[in-house]
């Protein structure tokens, strides 16, 4: 009896690790390919890419690229997708920002 209380909880608390393991690693899943389409198409509008890569840069980590790509879209009403602005955010890390994920 004890032993299985102790297989469940182990068991437990391994499925807790994967889904912290995966969650983190679920932050860049987009499809830099796609993003960058939807990215050329949408977001030049303003400013070309060099604002990514411009000293100081506004934009300083991970989440922060992911929060403003979000705010962009809903500030300009661009309606874009919840996998659109993770395409996004991959594109522009993978071809700017370069953060460790
Ligand atoms: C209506 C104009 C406009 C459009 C369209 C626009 N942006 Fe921006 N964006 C700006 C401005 C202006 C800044 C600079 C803000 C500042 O310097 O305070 C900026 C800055 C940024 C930055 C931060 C750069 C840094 O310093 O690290 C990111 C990332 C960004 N935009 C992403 C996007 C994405 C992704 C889209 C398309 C979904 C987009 N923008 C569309 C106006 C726009």
């Amino acid at each position: 009896m004890m032993i299985q209380i102790c297989k469940t909880r182990l068991l437990l608390a391994s499925v807790l690790l994967l889904m912290l393991q995966t969650s983190q690693a679920a932050l860049l899943l987009g499809d830099d390919k796609k993003g960058k389409q939807v990215h050329d198409q949408r977001c030049v509008k303003c400013h070309n890419s060099s604002v990514y890569t411009r000293n100081p840069r506004q934009v300083q980590s991970i989440e922060g690229l992911m929060g403003r790509v979000e705010m962009c879209n809903n500030q300009l009403e661009l309606s874009l997708d919840k996998k659109q602005l993770d395409d996004i955010t991959s594109y522009l890390n993978k071809a700017f920002y370069k953060f460790e994920n």
